[in-house]
């Protein structure tokens, strides 16, 4: 059944939805690959079951109170898919992702197991190559061109709106996505290159890896996590409606933001932590090596995404600048407070406390606020082969239901700690019990 629209237009129904108007011609290929500065000459450094397109429309929509915005009249914003303009009967059409890279092999990989059908181009064709060989698709030829519906473009984000726009032209009925990572300057340079913005929309999906390439991709790489829909326009409920399905077909939960708030955002959760992180990490290079030899999982926490890719990071925080500046200024009045009150105890016990109430403060798991309601029961790991497993065995017997978990190792003694938190007092009380009475010994 279609839904009438409210700018009168027919809404995508039973039929085919969006079918190219002009073919791309057969012998073109799907515009020329524009080629990837590097700051080093190099090249372009290179890059994954899930429900179906048509089981992820009939999901309820996704709303995340941490993202969402209310609209101007106070109701809580709905997923395009929600609405009865959403194309809810679209067939599914062909989807080119351009650059298979890590996040363009992924979104390959996923798609292609959802069950659609999915051609890759990239500027080095044998990373093209190695993304089909995974699995991701099959490498685009000029013939193909005729039922791309969705272009996804997962190039480097410099390259972002060039490649986009040439998209958006060579298939003037497809909607086009980019992942890129920063949202508001790409919109900017699309609308500055005159390209169709109406059939655009922006998003960004909140997962990666410190790995680039299709070979470091998997198609669970999105699955759980939260993937940003930015729609120029989001009237235009039937694009936004696609790139919300892409979302949920890899296994993700889109969230609609604007792409001005997006860039705030990221800002704030995911460049700033990655430029301090940084920082830190390269700290240790001025660190001798007998100094090096006593850090412990401490430091490795804090420096886990210190690997991230120099070249990636370069261009996302170059453009996502002004609100990188803001947060690392906010950042910069905090290290001259505390280094002006180090010797005042009471001072650096503040700047703990707030540390502490900000990670309270991030969602876990269920929406849970971290430590909210959880408490941890600490188990002594024997260091003996099997002894995880056998732990493990334990709580399942006791019947535990276990929110999460975290291994530390006990630098002085050949043991490690099994951390289990599980949902208030009560059930910890139960699960210690348990672990005694089965012959663990717990950590007060
Ligand atoms: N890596 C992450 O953790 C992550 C997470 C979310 C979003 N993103 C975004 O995804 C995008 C891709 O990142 P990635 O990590 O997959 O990078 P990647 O280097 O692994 O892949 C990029 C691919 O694009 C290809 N390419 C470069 N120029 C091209 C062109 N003109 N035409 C066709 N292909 C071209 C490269 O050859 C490469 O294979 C970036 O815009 C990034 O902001 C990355």
């Amino acid at each position: 059944m279609t839904a009438p629209r409210p700018d009168g237009r027919t809404a995508p129904g039973a039929g085919r939805t969006e079918p190219p108007a002009a073919l791309p011609p057969a012998d073109v290929p799907p515009g020329p690959v524009i080629a990837g500065p590097t700051s080093d000459g190099a090249r372009p450094k290179s890059p994954a079951g899930v429900a179906t397109l048509d089981d992820a429309r009939t999901e309820p929509s996704t709303d995340h109170p941490q993202f969402d915005r209310p609209p101007s009249d106070g109701a809580r914003p709905q997923s395009a898919a929600d609405r009865p303009e959403a194309e809810a009967d679209r067939p599914q059409s062909d989807c080119l992702i351009v650059g298979a890279g890590l996040i363009g092999a992924s979104i390959g990989l996923a798609l292609t197991q959802a069950g659609r059908a999915v051609h890759l181009l990239d500027a080095d064709p044998e990373l093209a190559a190695a993304a089909a060989a995974l699995g991701a698709g099959r490498p685009w030829r000029p013939q193909d061109g005729a039922d791309i519906g969705l272009v996804v473009v997962a190039v480097p984000p410099i390259l972002l709106a060039p490649v986009a726009a040439e998209q958006l032209d060579r298939f003037p009925r497809a909607t086009v996505t980019d992942v890129g990572s920063v949202k508001g300057p790409v919109l900017a340079e699309l609308v500055a290159l005159g390209a169709d913005i109406g059939r655009y929309v922006g998003s960004h999906p909140m997962a990666g890896s410190h790995r680039s390439g299709p070979l470091g991709a998997r198609a669970d790489l999105f699955a759980g996590r939260v993937w940003v829909v930015a729609p120029p326009q989001p009237e235009d409920y039937a694009r936004t409606a696609a790139v919300e399905a892409l979302a949920r077909a890899c296994g993700a939960r889109p969230v609609i933001m604007s792409a001005a708030e997006h860039d705030v955002a990221v800002a704030q959760v995911s460049h700033l932590p990655q430029l301090i992180s940084s920082l830190l990490a390269g700290r240790l290079n001025a660190v001798p090596h007998q100094h090096l030899a006593l850090a412990g999982p401490g430091m490795r926490d804090v420096t886990r995404i210190a690997q991230s890719d120099p070249e990636l990071w370069g261009q996302i925080v170059s453009l996502n600048q002004a609100a990188v500046r803001s947060e690392l200024e906010a950042v910069q009045a905090d290290l001259a407070a505390l280094i002006a009150q180090l010797d005042q105890p009471t001072a650096v016990r503040r700047v703990v406390e707030r540390g502490r109430a900000g990670v309270m403060a991030l969602p876990g798991k269920h929406g849970h606020r971290l430590g909210q309601a959880w408490e941890p029961v600490v188990v002594e790991i024997p260091d003996r082969p099997g002894a995880l497993a056998d732990i493990f065995a334990t709580v399942a017997l006791a019947q535990a239901n276990v929110e999460d978990v975290a291994i530390e190792h006990d630098p002085k003694r050949e043991v490690g700690y099994l951390t289990l938190l599980v949902d208030g007092p009560t059930a910890a009380a139960r699960l210690g019990a348990a672990m005694v009475t089965a012959g663990w010994r717990l950590r007060p």
